[in-house]
């Protein structure tokens, strides 16, 4: 016989999504279980870059990282170009954190204001009862335990263990295709020698070592390094470690590693959120709500921003006592999708187009000042391309001489999609009986946006 708890929230899975959201939720009174598979030691253990805009504490009232969990301030990023001869530097301020030390300090904070915690617990399945969401199920050593609320949330990252269990005409229920995820690898290592400017974080753009990703050095300190890659899922591409190995090695500056730390690799959704968080009674956030900039891949802050406006639907839903779709916890896909959704949709047709580009495109464009650091910064926070229209117009051509004339016309039209995309993410359904309509709109959108590139993944 199964062990029986009962709660107002059950939130599976404490990373930067469960444990942001039972942190938010500490003081709401509501009764509140986390649970998660790992032991304290492993919290937060995904791997990772690391690094995260400061913007994402202040948007969301998180605390700051500090003591332990922080490893190094970040001024801005440097962008590399495939030839390392152009270097955009994007002033943008962040942190370099330890991730188990910042997500240990929220789960003990949760912890001491009332929220059970329960690690080392592997949830297996959610349960319905005549069709609806009660619970999940649950192990804990030889213990089965079923855990029973009004409200689950799944915050169990990319494998969204519930979300995928879910009945398949619930449409939080939606498929990850490889192609909107990198498969992403990292080390973290003390170098031999100092790292020049320690303040900013290093992205090189190179689609030789990683297509239809990056290959980045984070310094930690002056001498340690969270040191990875990604490439696009589902296109034949080597594994990130083998071209880590194979290739990132022979570089002095990666390659002079004397102590490794860590050793992992793991894949990340970088596509438009999914079509909605929010079913009857169950809410999905963070990688299994595809909250990731489909751009640059950080995830940490939008799963943070993903709990805040899940923390406060999920109080309005025990006040107004209605734990159906139809009921408060739709202002989660309000908040989430109006605001920083419309963002990530709009960067995701941006990512589609930058995945298709050959170095020397792209050494071409950053070299002809067609998209300069501020418009880069501009661009990944409006989610509207920033691309330098007056030069392009006067390069025409040039882009002739590079054999690729339709470059520009793709830039125009990416630049168009782009402002579509976030259009229909601003009007995002007001209720669910509209969802349907809204996502065929959205589906359309993107075939058609494919369709015009000549894209047939
Ligand atoms: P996350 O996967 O972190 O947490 C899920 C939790 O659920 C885990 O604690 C897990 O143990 C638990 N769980 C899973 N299944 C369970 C089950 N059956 N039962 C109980 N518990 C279960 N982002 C960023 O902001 N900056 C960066 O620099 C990078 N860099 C980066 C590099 C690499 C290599 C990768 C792979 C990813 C990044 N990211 C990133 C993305 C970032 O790591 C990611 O978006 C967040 O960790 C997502 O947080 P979640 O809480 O959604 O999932």
């Amino acid at each position: 016989m199964a062990k029986q708890f009962d709660y107002d929230v059950v939130i599976v899975g404490l990373g930067p999504a469960g444990s942001s959201l039972a942190y938010q939720l500490r003081k709401s009174g509501l009764r509140i279980a986390g649970v998660d598979l790992v032991d304290i030691n492993g919290i937060w253990g995904k791997p990772c870059g690391d690094a995260i805009g400061e913007h994402h504490f202040h948007e969301t009232g998180m605390p700051l990282p500090s003591g332990e969990a922080l490893a190094n301030n970040v001024e801005g990023i440097d962008l590399y170009s495939p030839s390392e001869e152009v270097r955009l530097r994007v002033k943008g301020k962040g942190f370099m954190i330890n991730r188990n030390a910042y997500g240990r300090m929220l789960v003990s904070e949760a912890e001491k204001a009332g929220v059970d915690i329960y690690l080392e617990t592997y949830v297996r399945n959610p349960v319905l009862e005549d069709g609806k969401l009660v619970g999940v199920k649950a192990v804990r050593g030889d213990e089965e335990i079923l855990f029973k609320a009004k409200v689950i949330v799944d915050a169990t990252g990319t494998s969204g263990v519930l979300r995928r269990r879910l009945p398949k005409e619930w449409p939080v229920n939606e498929p990850l295709k490889p192609v909107d995820m990198n498969i992403a690898y990292r080390r973290i290592v003390k170098l031999e020698e100092e790292i020049e400017d320690p303040n900013y974080i290093r992205i090189y753009v190179n689609q030789e070592i990683a297509p239809g990703g990056y290959w980045w050095l984070f310094p930690k300190s002056s001498s340690v390094a969270n040191i990875g890659l990604g490439v696009q899922g589902g296109r034949g591409y080597p594994h990130p470690k083998k071209i880590y190995d194979e290739i990132l090695m022979k570089r002095r500056d990666v390659g002079s590693q004397v102590e490794v730390y860590a050793d992992a690799g793991a894949a990340v959704p970088t596509r438009r959120p999914a079509n909605t968080l929010v079913w009857d009674n169950f809410v999905g956030i963070g990688d299994n709500g595809y909250t990731v900039n489909p751009v640059h891949g950080g995830g940490m802050g939008y799963a943070m921003n993903a709990a805040y406006h899940a923390s406060k639907a999920i109080i309005e839903a025990f006040q107004a006592n209605d734990f159906t779709r139809y009921g408060p916890l739709w202002k989660l896909n309000l908040g989430y999708m109006r605001g920083i959704g419309a963002k990530q949709a709009s960067l995701d047709i941006f990512r589609i187009y930058l995945q298709e580009l050959s170095n020397e495109e792209i050494e071409w464009g950053l070299k002809n000042g067609i998209m300069k650091a501020e418009d880069a910064y501009d661009t990944s926070v409006t989610g509207e391309l920033k691309a330098n229209f007056s030069v392009l117009d006067k390069v025409k051509t040039l882009f002739k001489l590079l054999g690729r004339p339709s470059m520009l016309q793709e830039l125009v039209t990416v630049s168009r999609y782009m402002k579509k995309a976030k259009e229909l993410y601003l009007n995002y359904p007001e209720t669910p009986g509209r969802l349907e309509d809204w996502i065929e709109r959205v589906e359309a959108l993107y075939r058609e946006y494919k369709g015009k590139l000549g894209i047939t993944w």
